[in-house]
């Protein structure tokens, strides 16, 4: 019997909806803080097979989730092209800036990457040994335009500011930035699905700061190219690709770029993503990660609509954006439950 998210993925329209979360393994599970703690730092947690495949296989076992999402961070393959990264407690990812052309010559290229990302390929063949035989594994990576903003900011920034400033002041570095991004992650992630990772998911996070022409051709076609090429280099591979907030851009976004499935966030209602989105193949999504923290009968409603809204095609169950880390674990459990029970 197939599993599931890849039925889904397949385009089936399932009676109930296979279901997993962006950040399952994460600070608001005390399993997760414990084994945090003895990695000693978040870097040193995701370069440690057997740690990083522990916190993967963390919420799977508490919760049964269909899918299980490597533990790692899109961060890392910036630092395997040989920026610095650390992680500031409290504050988030700094890293070694790249806005002028020296900068970006001490740049490697895709080939090298798996000197610095092999641990992580070890964690997918940890993962595919110990995984129970119905859960999906799913490698990932940031798209090149949320990757960049990282990178030409040494930091994460509300508007990505420093990056629109780029691409408007120096445009040809900007897209030597990206492509060079858009064909490092084809590697990365050529490498993940040798490993064993059975689906693939494209983060772009900041997708919804481009608009226009920008968007089609740092969003959109880098996700085209990337999608395309996977696909050529392993046939039938499932793609998702997530461009958070991209609002009236997500129409038309599975045609265009080839991905399987669109991923969408909560600002957008499940009843239109249902009659503009999910027409073009599987969508996933969208409960607001807040009622994770919040719970009662709001998540359960809300729980409910979206189920309901998208039971007519192909859906796999998902947050509009990652878990934060003052959920309550107890209302993960409320939302698989009522998930699970049926709209
Ligand atoms: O979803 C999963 O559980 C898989 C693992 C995963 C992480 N980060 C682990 C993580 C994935 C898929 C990501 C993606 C990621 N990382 C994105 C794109 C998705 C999104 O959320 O928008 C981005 C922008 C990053 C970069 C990043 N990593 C930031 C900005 C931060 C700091 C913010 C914070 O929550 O502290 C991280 C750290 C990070 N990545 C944590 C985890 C579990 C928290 C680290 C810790 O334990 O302290």
């Amino acid at each position: 019997m197939t599993k599931t998210i890849l039925r889904a993925l397949a385009g089936e329209t399932l009676p109930t909806p296979p279901i997993w979360m962006m950040r399952q393994a994460g600070r608001y599970l005390p399993e997760y803080k414990a084994t945090r703690a003895q990695a000693g730092d978040f870097l040193s947690l995701c370069y440690n097979p057997d740690l990083a495949a522990e916190v993967t296989l963390q919420p799977i076992r508490r919760y049964g989730f269909d899918a299980a999402i490597l533990f790692a961070d899109i961060l890392l393959l910036p630092q395997a092209l040989g920026a610095d990264l650390w992680f500031v407690t409290g504050e988030g990812p700094r890293l070694s800036t790249v806005t002028t052309d020296p900068e970006f010559d001490k740049l490697g290229r895709g080939g090298m990457i798996h000197d610095t990302l092999s641990p992580i390929y070890e964690t997918i063949k940890i993962l595919r040994r110990t995984l129970p035989q119905d859960t999906t594994l799913i490698g990932f990576a940031g798209a090149p335009w949320t990757v960049a903003t990282y990178m030409i900011a040494g930091r994460g920034t509300r508007d990505q500011g420093p990056a629109h400033a780029l691409k408007a002041e120096n445009r040809a570095l900007f897209e030597k930035i990206i492509d060079r991004l858009t064909e490092s992650t084809i590697d990365y992630l050529s490498a993940q699905v040798e490993a064993g990772a059975e689906v693939v998911k494209l983060f772009d996070s900041w997708a919804g700061s481009l608009s226009g022409e920008d968007f089609d051709r740092y969003a959109l076609e880098p996700a085209r190219i990337i999608t395309q090429e996977l696909k050529s280099r392993h046939p039938g591979l499932p793609v998702i690709a997530f461009p958070r907030q991209a609002g009236d851009k997500y129409i038309g976004f599975h045609a265009a770029t080839g991905a399987d499935c669109v991923a969408v966030d909560d600002s957008v209602t499940p009843e239109w993503v249902a009659e503009q989105v999910q027409p073009g193949g599987c969508v996933q999504g969208n409960l607001a990660s807040s009622h994770m923290v919040t719970g009662g009968d709001a998540l359960i409603a809300q729980t409910r609509r979206v189920v309901s809204a998208l039971s007519k095609g192909p859906h796999i169950f998902n947050l509009g954006h990652g878990i934060t880390p003052d959920a309550n674990p107890e209302n993960v459990q409320l939302m698989i439950d009522t998930v699970r029970a049926g709209a």
